[in-house]
């Protein structure tokens, strides 16, 4: 049975002293969590240190936002995987159409960096999607594939998440179709060729659709950006509830 990840990716929200006042909201609301789900947090690399304090005694884990592929060096700007783990980091999020678009980062330099995470012990959370066009001119399945293959290759596919994040769904509040994004969610798997990797959606997951998209078969968690900011909403979608099929 692959246990559920729920991850929440504050991108570039949250000071230290916001990311302990949403802690303090946030961790007594995890109290009674099913232990079927790991409910992961990923702050700016700033707030970890703060996070991670705020978060000790808890089960609710950490994450970074991207990870650099060497382990030291003259690499300006950049975190390596032996920096997070010393602040009890957990998973790195890898990949993200973000710095994919703004940092120009290709599917190799993912590789490489989700190769140093699980190295060091953490578990990538490589995404990967499709934008509104290439959905338009029938390429999904396409591009998705490739960067499956080239994003993913070497990677030990029992300590890695794939997160599914169509881009025309990031931050814009059109929810990929459930049965859609598990349709997709099921082809990855099929390419991945490992029956529990543990694949996310993610693309405008809120309060109000978690439930249908957690009860997907190949949905495996999800990757909640704009609301995993509010402690309230993230505690809701962490706190889904499946309807019981006998
Ligand atoms: P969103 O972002 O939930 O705000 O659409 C998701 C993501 O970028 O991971």
């Amino acid at each position: 049975m692959r246990k559920a990840v729920i991850a929440g990716n504050w991108k570039m929200h949250m000071t230290c002293a916001e990311a302990r006042a949403y802690a303090g909201s946030f961790v007594p609301q995890m109290a009674d969590l099913p232990d079927d789900r790991v409910v992961v947090l990923a702050p700016p690399f700033t707030a970890i240190a703060a996070l991670s304090e705020a978060l000790a005694g808890t089960d609710i884990k950490l994450s970074s936002q991207n990870v650099h592929w060497d382990n030291g060096g003259a690499y300006t700007g950049s975190i390596s995987a032996d920096m997070l783990k010393e602040h009890g980091v957990s998973y790195a999020i890898v990949g993200h159409s973000e710095p994919r678009k703004y940092h120009s980062e290709s599917d190799e330099q993912i590789n490489r960096r989700a190769l140093s995470a699980q190295a060091a012990d953490l578990i990538p959370i490589v995404c990967v999607g499709e934008t509104d066009s290439q959905r338009s001119a029938r390429e999904t399945e396409r591009v998705i594939r490739r960067q499956v293959e080239q994003s993913l290759e070497d990677l030990d596919p029992s300590r890695m998440v794939v997160a599914y994040e169509p881009i025309w769904a990031i931050g814009t509040g059109k929810t990929c179709d459930a049965a859609e994004a598990n349709r997709i969610c099921g082809l990855i798997r099929s390419w991945v060729g490992y029956q529990d990797v543990v694949i996310q959606y993610g693309g405008s997951v809120k309060a109000d659709n978690i439930d249908q998209l957690m009860a997907q078969s190949d949905i495996d968690g999800v990757l909640v950006g704009g609301a995993s900011l509010d402690p309230i909403s993230f505690a809701r979608i962490a706190q889904y509830r499946v309807p019981v099929t006998i």
